[in-house]
């Protein structure tokens, strides 16, 4: 089952950088595409754990590349891999804008089905 957690206020994400957040204790980056929707990922490159948040969003094609050895993944196709080093996805996540605390706030879905 998704659980839905408050992360940041919608006025805060960008199109052209990543906004770090922490969601239940995991640190999440938040970006806009160019239609103002929200896509949510992890911070976190597998290739050697190392954060993504310094890396370069493309809000065009929702790709997020890692800074540190320039693995490409699609955030718009699951988080795959587009271009190595890395060899295994990022995750994903749901995402939907509420009104909470008096503004529109970006929820995050954290599937807590384990
Ligand atoms: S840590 Fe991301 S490509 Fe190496």
């Amino acid at each position: 089952m998704i659980e839905f957690f408050p992360a940041l206020p919608y006025v805060e994400l960008s199109e052209s950088k990543p906004s770090v957040c922490q969601v239940d204790g995991m640190s999440v980056l938040l970006a806009l595409d160019l239609q103002g929707q929200v896509h949510a990922f992890e911070n976190n490159c597998p290739h050697a754990d190392k954060p993504l948040q310094a890396g370069r969003w493309t809000a065009a094609t929702l790709e997020i590349l890692c800074p540190f050895h320039k693995a490409v993944f699609d955030v718009g196709n699951g988080g795959q891999v587009k271009s190595g080093p890395a060899c295994v996805p990022i995750q994903v996540f749901a995402t939907e804008v509420r009104d909470y605390q008096g503004q529109r706030f970006v929820f995050v879905g954290l599937d807590n089905s384990d």
